[in-house]
């Protein structure tokens, strides 16, 4: 009773702040999906599947019992998305997920990455002022740092020159938006950046489920332990680090998403003079080698692997001073890195047997 009482109080609560979300059916931008739900906002959801599928909305309604507004759109389409916003008057904010993030593949087919990350949002930029949205949370990335000097990098740490295509648009994307920002004084922003999101929602409903074989390091991590890759390729093992793998902060997915809520709720405050920026991580930095014996020890899986030469666009080592968000978002990680990468374990299995049933259920079909 209780359940279907706040469904009914959800579902025609006339006075919830309306968020738009870009590239909310993908990974971290589900799990942000999710969290806007369950702090009481509403959700609409423009994502053109790209990197997504469809099925995620039902993951999304299994957890919250809420099916968000979604519209397959590309946002880097001016006309169709003025087209929606004048459909979809009264949104207080975007969170702009919606972009290509794959840094090797960004080295080998740069010009997607600039036309879709950056035509994207020159777009969304312009429609806020015509549509009178306000506030702005950008996807932006440790990536933006490019090789650091020192660890742990804060938000004053120099920006170094990109190494990859993909780093160069969340550098470009930042600078836009300062100059769109600093020219209009309705406009308020939050840049976020991440470090290395992992893991799944507890519930195991979603999850990082990328198109095609996974570019990321967890998701082939766990397809290689399910037995879909033969084996994971450890890009580089001569980097100037202690076992010679690369190192990253990896965070949980979950975590990262409640820092959205947090950087949301402190530019609808107005707390936001014009932009802010803060860096989302552990705090802790791991090497590829590690990661996979955290991983094993966490599930008791194999995940057989190879060296492999180095991948191009990546940077040897970068991991988090996360002090400003823990105090101005007062927000910091809580879930381990043991618990994170059995969620991205508990995760696969749900989404294989998932994959099974289906395969029955057809089998029986057609036999029948
Ligand atoms: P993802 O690929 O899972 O999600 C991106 C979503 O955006 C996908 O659903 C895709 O279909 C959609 N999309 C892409 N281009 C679009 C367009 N032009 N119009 C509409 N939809 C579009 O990626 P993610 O890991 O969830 O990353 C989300 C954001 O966070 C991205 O901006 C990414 O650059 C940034 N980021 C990710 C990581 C990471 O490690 N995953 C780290 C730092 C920053
Ligand atoms: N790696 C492997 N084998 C693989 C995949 C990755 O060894 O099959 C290594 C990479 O070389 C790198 C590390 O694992 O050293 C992490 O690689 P990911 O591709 O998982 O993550 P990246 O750090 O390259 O990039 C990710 C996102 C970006 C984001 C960045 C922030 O893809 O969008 O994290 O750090 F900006």
């Amino acid at each position: 009773m209780a359940g279907r009482f706040r469904k009914f109080i959800d579902k025609f609560s006339f006075n919830k702040e309306k968020i738009l979300v870009t590239g909310g059916l993908g990974y971290i931008g589900s799990h942000t999906v999710v969290e806007l739900i369950q702090s009481g906002f509403e959700v609409i959801i423009v994502d053109n599947l790209s990197n997504s599928n469809i099925d995620v909305i039902k993951g999304i309604e299994k957890i919250t019992d809420i099916k968000p507004k979604f519209e397959n759109i590309d946002c880097s389409d001016y006309v169709a998305m003025d087209k929606f916003l004048s459909k979809n008057e009264g949104i207080q904010a975007i969170i702009h997920f919606a972009a290509l993030k794959a840094v090797g593949d960004s080295v080998k087919r740069p010009l997607p990455y600039y036309r879709n990350n950056i035509g994207s949002m020159i777009a969304l930029l312009e429609l806020m002022q015509t549509h009178k949205i306000p506030n702005l949370v950008f996807s932006s990335s440790c990536t933006v740092y490019g090789q650091a000097d020192k660890m742990p990098v804060n938000e004053n740490t120099p920006i170094k020159l990109a190494q990859s295509p993909y780093g160069n648009t969340k550098q470009i994307c930042e600078e836009i938006i300062t100059d769109a920002l600093t020219a209009n004084s309705t406009l308020k922003g939050i840049l976020l950046r991440y470090f290395n999101p992992i893991g799944a929602h507890p519930s195991a409903y979603i999850g990082e489920n990328p198109n095609g074989v996974p570019e990321n390091l967890v998701p082939y991590i766990v397809q290689t332990a399910a037995g879909i890759r033969e084996k994971l390729s450890v890009f580089g093992n001569d980097y100037n680090t202690p076992d010679g793998t690369c190192i990253r902060d990896y965070i949980n997915v979950v975590d990262l998403a409640q820092a959205h809520i947090a950087a949301l709720k402190r530019l609808i405050d107005g707390k936001v003079e014009s932009i802010e920026v803060f860096n989302l991580g552990t705090g802790e930095g791991t090497s590829v080698l590690e990661l996979i014996n955290k991983f094993e020890q966490a599930t008791g899986v194999k995940v057989p692997y190879e060296m492999a030469p180095r991948r191009a666009g990546d940077i040897e080592a970068i991991w988090a001073d996360p002090q400003r968000a823990n105090k101005i978002l007062k927000w910091k990680t809580e879930v381990s890195l043991e618990d994170t990468l059995l969620s991205a374990w508990n995760w696969q299995r749900y989404t294989m047997d998932k994959e099974n049933s289906a395969k029955r259920h057809f089998n029986f079909l057609s036999m029948s």
